[in-house]
């Protein structure tokens, strides 16, 4: 896959990129970028956004410098940039993040995320540059950096090779394989702390009565909090 994210800020990015699942996803042939559109601008003084028509506070993300940025980066009208790879943009109001569109977005060759900045993106980027409308929830972040690098995160951590061959993105929370359910819990030892034990099967070797008792722990957990488990549209 490869995996870029268009930030004014690509530095904040380094921290993200220097992870170890992300740099096996990097060795085991996935590209992450982090590119900053601000060198395409036709603009001077490298300006890519501007007073909002009608008034009001901040600075918006201009149409045009997005237009040569995107253009500049791919070497495409960004308009069929849309029908060649995902465009995400991460703003407030969007298709909420869940463990379906991770997946989606696992499968697919090229993602690019937009990160906004100052009150947003001109509504024609979002309009005509833009395929997916991606948020991590109700509430306003300051940049889209950090939601890129969740979405990002989300994703690298699937790619074959990103996890080490001890851990898997199989049997977790919400995943497929437990039918949307949260993961079951987990111990390790000592097996006794201040008097609270860990579940006998755990220790009983019996692998399959282990399996069961995980998937009930799972099913049980689902049913205890409402939004603990994801309603997968497959099951
Ligand atoms: N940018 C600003 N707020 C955001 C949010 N809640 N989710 C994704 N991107 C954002």
């Amino acid at each position: 896959m490869q995996l870029d994210v268009i930030t004014l800020f690509p530095d904040s990015l380094d921290w993200f990129k220097g992870q170890r699942h992300v740099r096996n996803a990097i060795e085991a042939g996935h590209e992450v970028r982090a590119i900053d559109p601000r060198p395409f601008t036709p603009l001077t003084g490298r300006q890519v956004d501007d007073t909002p028509f009608g008034g009001g506070a901040g600075m918006v993300l201009r149409v045009d410098a997005y237009e040569a940025g995107l253009r500049g980066i791919y070497g495409v009208d960004p308009v069929e940039l849309t029908k060649q790879r995902r465009v995400i943009a991460l703003v407030p109001n969007g298709r909420v993040l869940d463990d379906v569109l991770v997946d989606e977005l696992v499968a697919e060759p090229a993602i690019t995320l937009l990160c906004g900045r100052y009150e947003g993106f001109d509504e024609r980027i979002l309009d005509h540059f833009v395929t997916d409308r991606v948020s991590l929830g109700q509430y306003v972040l300051a940049g889209g950096e950090l939601a890129a690098m969740v979405v990002a995160d989300a994703v690298v951590r699937k790619l074959p090779g990103a996890l080490g061959h001890a851990h898997s993105a199989g049997e977790e929370s919400f995943s497929a394989e437990l039918d949307g359910d949260p993961e079951y819990p987990h111990y390790t030892r000592p097996a006794e702390h201040r008097g609270w034990a860990v579940p006998p099967i755990l220790q009983s070797g019996d692998h399959a009565k282990i399996a069961a008792w995980r998937r009930e722990q799972s099913r049980l957990r689902g049913e205890a909090a409402p939004g603990a488990r994801l309603t997968r549209p497959d099951r």
